[in-house]
């Protein structure tokens, strides 16, 4: 008998094919997601689960005696309930590597958009608004040959550090929680302290991975320690920054914009004072999405899956649950 497995997102016909090889699944097939309900009964008698951002915490695991992978489809694993996952001996993976250089350009989008101010601009253009040559309140910023921040040196901030140093002459700082020794080498990044990296980046990136430790990591005191220069951009998690302080940040001017992919409720509120604000690039948490880089991290969760229910080890458990 094959393994049961559910898909609780979409992913491409042929990794369904690829699944139903090894595996009998069910699948999600209606908009929008899946409610805990239907997702409850699902799980009944599954053994593995495909998804992404669902969070899988002791609730969920006690509704599912069977389960003993969930792969998600992302890199990110901030859904993951660990203490509750490695209570149940539930191996969790996800997608890291096959997203790297798209996120990175992505970023690179934002750091473009927000110094340049192409949405504005773009706005500008079409509403008929450009009636002059030389017009001074267009002007944006410059973005080669200056410092770049980087909070989060992992295989991201790597990619972005290599777009950074080779593409635009920039001087690229990080801090992390060790040092990237190899990054130093390749790529003449240093090492800095957090304080002084506020202080002295014109562009700050912020792609730690949402912890504990890192739930509201930037807030006021952070952008107060910024240059009135400064262009943010969060490409991580939106509940990695007090979103009130940037606010305060972006309308008084401490800073000099920012570039988001991420929000703290996503999809963000309408009325969320952010859409309001012209020094903002918002972008719906597109960072790895395009048809060419999701069929390969659906690729990925699908090999992360048959392994995890066929008794093998997946390539891609996150670290905190490889030794279950
Ligand atoms: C990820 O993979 O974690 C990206 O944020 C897309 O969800």
């Amino acid at each position: 008998m094959k393994p049961k497995v559910f898909i609780a997102r979409k992913v491409p016909d042929e990794i369904l094919e690829y699944i139903g090889k090894y595996c009998d699944y069910e699948k999600w097939d209606s908009e929008g997601k899946i409610t805990r309900e239907e997702l409850y009964k699902k799980l009944s008698d599954k053994d593995g689960l495909i998804t992404t951002g669902t969070r899988i915490d002791e609730e969920l695991l006690s509704h599912a005696p069977n389960l003993k992978i969930v792969s998600n489809i992302s890199v990110g694993y901030n859904n993951f309930d660990l203490d509750a996952m490695k209570a149940r001996k539930v191996i969790g993976t996800h997608t890291p590597n096959v997203l790297d250089d798209t996120v990175a350009d992505l970023i690179f989008g934002l750091i473009l958009s927000a110094a340049r101010r192409i949405p504005e601009l773009d706005r500008y253009v079409k509403d008929g608004k450009w009636k002059r040559g030389d017009d001074l309140n267009l002007f944006g910023l410059n973005v080669h040959h200056k410092t770049l921040g980087i909070i989060g040196m992992g295989r991201i901030g790597e990619a972005v550090a290599k777009r950074a140093k080779l593409g635009f002459d920039m001087d690229v700082i990080y801090h992390n929680r060790s040092r990237k020794p190899e990054v130093e080498e390749k790529l003449g990044a240093k090492y800095s302290d957090m304080e002084d990296l506020l202080k002295t980046s014109d562009f700050i990136v912020l792609m730690t991975p949402l912890t504990k430790e890192t739930e509201g990591l930037i807030g006021y005191k952070e952008f107060d320690l910024m240059k009135k220069t400064a262009i943010f951009i969060n490409a991580s998690r939106g509940q990695t920054v007090n979103e009130k302080a940037l606010i305060d940040a972006l309308e008084n001017k401490k800073i000099y914009a920012a570039g988001l992919d991420v929000f703290e409720k996503e999809p963000v509120e309408k009325d969320n004072h952010l859409l309001k604000l012209d020094n903002v690039v918002t972008l719906p948490h597109i960072g790895s999405s395009n048809d060419q880089t999701r069929f390969e991290m659906a690729k990925v969760g699908a090999e992360n899956l048959i392994k995890g229910v066929c008794g093998e080890v997946p390539p891609n458990i996150v670290p905190e649950l490889k030794s279950i």
